[in-house]
């Protein structure tokens, strides 16, 4: 998703905007482009593609200026061309946008029919026309960004810069995220925290409606109605996290092979490991009285709540509904008393999920959310958090992602089953034990590496792949069919194994691998059923079970074996060998792992 920076500096600002978009990257994008004030002049270099290229076109032709605007941009309306690569401009505005202006194609018609000439596709061209109308009609930047935020429907955070003004920039946001940094002399803004990092620590977020006008001495901030306003400066942990992928080829890899440690660190924040029982935080939430949770999300962390639904309902007894954030928000679900909304997402940041939670709290839920980045927005307006301690994901497709909001969630679902007086104390030592367990047992299957790579080189070959799961396998058997797709490129499906026989069936041929994920529990023989009807029809079957499981008395492709679990934490368990033959897939077929095609990794619009 489109990624924002600000600088207004003491020195030249070309090289630091790079820098820092470079530390954007993660989010995805296609286009980039930088532009600065210098002497009172306007001046831009951009380039489609990843940053190197904007880098050798900023070598080739230096842009000078002490105060900058950069983006990184991921195409929404108009292709991912240099001619819609922002920053945008007309006349004496400048301006990077993240977000989408839904109202667009009415002030275009406006603006047109009022003179303005517009160079792109893209939504983003009417707020720089606008601004300029106005900025031309002598108001000054402020009023002129204040009377133009006015007009625009949607989301947006903006950056914005003046000609003839080297120490102004103006920052705004509703509903994508926007920071500002306080730094010593010098101030910035940025989408988030890590892009600040190279330049300060010190770090406040913008609320809904905010704009924000900097100068290399001045922050100040006024909300929607004009009142100026303060807003906490923060000390970010972002920059002692530099991104570095360490020896590992891939942010994913790393990530993937960080999750023992991260489980570890996840569960030492929620359980004790002495007692054997779960700590949770005070959440001012009385989980006896609950009558039911509504999950949301979206992609993986959707697939960490489905996952969870099975928990709760097993081990709280607790009613769950489910549905994914883009859907659920204009359902129009009517809620209970009493009822919890929990939300699931990694950036905090998410449109779509965002979307749900306000429509939670407008219909009186109180509001648990489980997030990786705590100053993201999803978190500030909940009712409670529960963090999941992963530290930043970078890889666009999520991994240690999943695994601590799946940790988390099963933590959650223990506290509420002993609140609730379903589980016993001795209930909770056992599956608080086997959570201690986990990151052991993770170990031993990032050991089963070398063999996942081989599995992979022929599974690189197949153009569908089928996945199945039964019971709470099955959001396993979708998690690994996404995480496949996304990177690889090859269609994938997960179905649940009882429901192969009610269509996809019909596509299995020697062509067709499909995985089994099939621990040894108490849905084995029936998921074995399923894959005797794959074998039949000549599929090619490659299954995920575990040590103890007896032969299955039909042939495979391939088997992994998996160290024996407790039932409750194998889903947890099995995500790593899910993640490792997609990763290993795609590196044989020399896609980009790390930042796949067309995705992003925080999707901040509809
Ligand atoms: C994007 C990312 C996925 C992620 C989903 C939800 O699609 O590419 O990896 O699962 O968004 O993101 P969130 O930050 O809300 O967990």
């Amino acid at each position: 998703m489109c990624g924002i920076v600000g600088i207004l500096g003491k020195g030249p600002v070309a090289e630091d905007l790079i820098r820092s978009l470079k530390r954007l990257e993660y989010r995805g994008y296609d286009s980039a482009g930088v532009a600065t004030v210098d002497g009172g002049r306007l001046d831009r270099r951009r380039a489609q593609g990843k940053l190197g290229i904007l880098e050798e076109r900023v070598a080739a032709a230096p842009i000078s200026g002490n105060s900058g605007i950069g983006h990184t941009r991921w195409a929404t309306h108009g292709a991912p061309t240099e001619q819609n690569a922002h920053p945008h401009m007309s006349g004496s505005v400048t301006v990077v946008h993240n977000g989408i202006i839904e109202n667009f194609r009415e002030l275009r018609q406006e603006l047109e029919a009022d003179g303005a000439v517009f160079e792109t596709e893209t939504d983003t061209e009417v707020i720089v026309h606008l601004i300029e109308r106005e900025y031309q009609g002598e108001a000054s930047p402020q009023d002129a960004v204040a009377a133009t935020l006015k007009r625009l429907e949607g989301a947006f955070a903006l950056a914005i810069l003046f000609a003839g003004e080297d120490d102004l920039m103006i920052g705004a946001r509703r509903g994508s995220p926007l920071a500002v940094g306080h730094g010593d002399g010098e101030n910035y803004l940025g989408s988030d925290a890590l892009a600040l990092a190279p330049f300060t620590d010190r770090v406040a977020y913008l609320d809904d409606g905010d704009i924000a006008v900097l100068t290399r001495s001045s922050v100040r901030i006024f909300d929607e109605s004009g009142a100026e306003v303060p807003r906490a400066i923060k000390i970010s942990q972002a920059s002692a996290l530099l991104a570095d992928k360490g020896k590992y080829r891939h942010f994913m890899l790393k990530e993937i092979h960080e999750q023992p440690d991260v489980i570890s660190h996840t569960l030492g924040q929620y359980v004790s490991f002495v007692e054997e029982s779960v700590v949770l935080p005070r959440l001012d939430i009385d989980f006896k009285k609950l009558s039911r949770l509504t999950i949301s999300a979206c992609g993986t962390a959707f697939f960490a709540g489905h996952v969870a639904k099975y928990w709760f309902e097993r081990y709280a007894r607790l009613p769950v509904e489910i549905d994914i954030a883009s859907e659920f928000r204009y359902r129009e679900a009517p809620l209970p008393e009493n009822g919890l909304s929990v939300f699931i997402s990694q950036s905090g940041e998410t449109a779509d999920t965002l979307a749900g939670l306000r429509y939670c709290k407008e219909n009186g839920q109180t509001v648990l959310s489980i997030v990786n980045v705590q100053e993201s927005t999803i978190a500030r307006e909940s009712h409670a958090i529960l963090p999941t301690l992963a530290g930043p994901e970078i890889g666009v497709a999520s991994t240690k992602g999943f695994s601590s909001q799946l940790t988390v969630l099963a933590v959650l679902a223990i506290a509420i089953g002993r609140a609730r007086g379903v589980l016993t104390s001795v209930q909770e030592n056992e599956l608080v034990r086997s959570l201690i367990g986990l990151p052991r047992l993770m170990t031993t299957v990032l050991r089963h590496e070398n063999q996942i790579d081989r599995l992979a080189h022929s599974l690189s070959k197949a153009r569908d792949v089928l996945y199945l799961g039964r019971g709470i396998f099955y959001p396993l058997a979708l998690e690994g069919a996404l995480k496949l797709k996304e990177i690889s490129y090859i269609h994938a499906e997960g179905y649940a194994a009882g429901e192969l026989k009610h269509g996809p069936i019909a596509l299995i041929d020697e062509n067709m691998p499909v995985i089994v994920l099939a621990p040894h529990d108490r849905l084995y023989e029936k998921t074995i059923s399923n894959m005797q009807e794959v074998a039949a029809r000549g599929g090619r079957i490659i299954l995920i079970t575990s040590e103890n499981a007896g032969d299955p008395g039909t042939e495979l492709a391939s088997e992994i074996r998996v160290p024996n679990a407790h039932d409750f934490v194998a889903p947890i368990l099995y995500a790593l060998p899910a993640q490792l033959l997609a990763y290993y897939t795609a590196v044989h077929l020399g896609t980009d792992v790390d930042q796949p095609r067309n995705l992003a990794k925080s999707v901040t619009v509809e």
